[in-house]
């Protein structure tokens, strides 16, 4: 039994060390002008392969014509970054079980926001301020994104290009 102080004490460093380690990513917040990696999971496109900016913004939340930065989402998304297909998914209709099952996104499809009473103005109040089509507050599972007007008329270009 003289072994079971040792064992205890290394349990409860290992413990302090992961929660240290946890807070660090969990509430390091996204610094201005950082390059945003690009999505590393499963299905994710090579870099240079994407037929347009507004593809590769969906896919990777970067772009090939300014930096992108983004504040806000949920832990997963702060520590690896991604696009919309992250939670949108890759056809953007949504409804998809978002990793851990916290929240379901909902479907970003041109058409479909278009029903709902967004137009181009409102889709980029969205991405960047987090409102929806009525001025109400987005959850916070909703990123906030700082990119330029030219990146955002990509994207909502690439959004039209998705079926209903
Ligand atoms: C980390 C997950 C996540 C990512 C990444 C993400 N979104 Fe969202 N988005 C959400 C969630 C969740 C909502 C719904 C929030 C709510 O209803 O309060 C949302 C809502 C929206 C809405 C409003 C739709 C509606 O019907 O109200 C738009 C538009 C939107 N997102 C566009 C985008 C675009 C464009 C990108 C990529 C640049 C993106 N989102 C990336 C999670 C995400």
């Amino acid at each position: 039994m003289k072994w079971l102080l040792p064992t205890a004490i290394i349990l409860i460093v290992v413990g302090l060390v992961g929660v240290i380690v946890f807070n660090y990513y969990s509430f390091t917040p996204s610094q201005p002008g950082t390059v945003r990696a690009p999505f590393r999971g499963p299905g994710a496109i090579a870099q240079g392969s994407f037929s347009s900016n507004g593809e590769q913004i969906f896919f990777t939340g970067t772009s090939s014509r300014d930096t992108i930065t983004v504040t806000g989402g949920p832990f997963w998304f702060q520590m690896h970054d991604g696009g919309c297909a992250n939670c949108h998914g890759p056809d953007g209709r949504g409804g998809t079980t978002v990793m851990m099952g916290r929240f379901i996104a909902p479907n970003i499809t041109y058409k479909e926001l278009q029903k709902e009473g967004f137009n181009n103005d409102l889709i980029k109040r969205a991405v960047t301020r987090g409102q929806d089509e009525k001025g109400g507050t987005l959850s916070s599972n909703m990123p906030r994104w700082h990119m330029s007007d030219q990146d955002l008329n990509d994207a909502i270009d690439y959004l039209k290009t998705l079926a209903p």
